[in-house]
């Protein structure tokens, strides 16, 4: 898939921008602050719905005014859609193809984007909620009755931990339960597929980029004690989570990290192995997607080079060099790319918050 158009009003600092996006590489230069990651950001929350930078939403209005407003134009295989997404009073709005849509998910759906940006090491040292997204956001997209379970489930364990503080009768949890183990079982199933499925892209990119690590391994946790069933677990735990006023137990607490031969811990990692290794689980989610899909997702790669060292960059530039998707990438200065491929390559100028296109 790819974006043709892409237009963005009071994003951070870029008031106004209009970009007629190629296929191939598209570079984004400028000096520190002049715009570039909002630009990503706003591609971003075409397909997450959120920023991966602030969780605080407002944050992406520019200074002054009331509202944001994103909108591309995606070309998935022949077929365009006009995506809009605007935040207004604390309220996104979305629309399909000119059409005012009711739910995010809907927009949502239309284009994949991943991106690897200066936060991305805590997919591999963040919290285990940075791990469930990466691994949600893909089964969003590839899994067509995933969306619907996952709502099953908040709302059962909503009701399970409003019924945990006193609220509601015992009667009533026992449904709850019921209802919890059914939606969570099937949420277990689709993430243990999805990380196996992955793990052979994981080591075939691993192998490439970080072969001094040895060979990876994804471990999945799922969430409650093995040897017995979720319904179980969450019988056994009423008392418990009764006493703390929440449920222990279920994929809401699932977590899966990497291991390489070389580095069995997380700890062994450094900090730029890290970035590493999460650029690998990131780019081997698109290729995974694009296995499955034959379309492959839009990549962000922000601050590419202040990231990685040359020698791991110019192997994940040789990489990009020979898939078919639409990647986009900022700096503070030109990728040492080959001339004779510059002509796959478009460069935009940012400064303070102006795009213009330089070649
Ligand atoms: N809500 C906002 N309204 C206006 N300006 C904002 C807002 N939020 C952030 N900014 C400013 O927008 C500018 C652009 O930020 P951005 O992170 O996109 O820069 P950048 O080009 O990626 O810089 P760097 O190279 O340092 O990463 C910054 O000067 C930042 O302070
Ligand atoms: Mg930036």
């Amino acid at each position: 898939m790819q974006l043709v158009e892409l237009r963005l009003a009071n994003v951070r600092n870029v008031a106004q921008a209009e970009l007629a996006l190629r296929p191939g590489v598209s570079e984004f230069i400028g000096e520190n602050g002049a715009g570039k990651t909002s630009l990503l950001e706003a591609v971003y929350m075409l397909s997450h719905g959120r920023s991966f930078r602030s969780v605080k939403r407002e944050s992406l209005i520019r200074f002054g005014s009331e509202s944001l407003d994103v909108f591309a134009v995606v070309d998935r295989n022949g077929r365009r859609r006009r995506l809009g997404l605007s935040r207004r009073r604390g309220d996104w709005a979305a629309r399909v193809d000119g059409a005012e849509i009711g739910s995010l998910a809907e927009l949502l759906r239309e284009v994949a984007v991943v991106c690897f940006e200066p936060g991305s090491h805590a997919l591999i040292s963040g919290t285990a909620d940075e791990r469930r997204h990466y691994v949600d956001w893909a089964l969003f997209h590839v899994e067509p009755e995933f969306a619907d379970q996952a709502r099953r489930y908040r709302r059962a364990l909503k009701q399970r931990n409003a019924l945990l503080r006193g609220r509601g009768a015992e009667r009533d949890l026992d449904a709850w339960d019921l209802e919890l183990a059914r939606a969570g079982l099937a949420i277990d199933e689709w993430r243990r597929g999805y990380l196996d499925q992955l793990q052979p892209v994981v080591s075939e990119l691993a192998d490439r980029f970080i072969p001094e690590l040895g060979l990876p391994s994804l471990n999945y946790q799922r969430g409650w004690t093995a040897g017995i069933t979720l319904i179980d677990a969450l019988v056994q735990r009423r008392e418990r989570d009764g006493d703390r006023g929440h449920t222990s137990v279920g994929p809401h607490r699932g977590d899966w990290r990497i291991s390489f031969v070389a580095a069995p811990e997380r700890e062994h990692l450094s900090r730029g192995q890290e970035k590493l290794s999460a650029l690998v689980c990131l780019l081997a989610q698109a290729q995974l997607f694009h296995r499955q899909t034959a379309e492959w997702p839009v990549i962000c790669l922000d601050d590419l080079a202040s990231e990685l060292d040359a020698v791991h960059q110019t192997r994940v530039l040789e990489w990009l060099d020979g898939v078919e998707a639409q990647v986009l990438i900022t700096g503070t200065a030109a990728l040492p790319i080959p001339t004779e491929r510059r002509r796959f390559h478009t460069m935009f100028h940012v400064e303070q918050g102006v795009v213009t296109t330089l070649l």
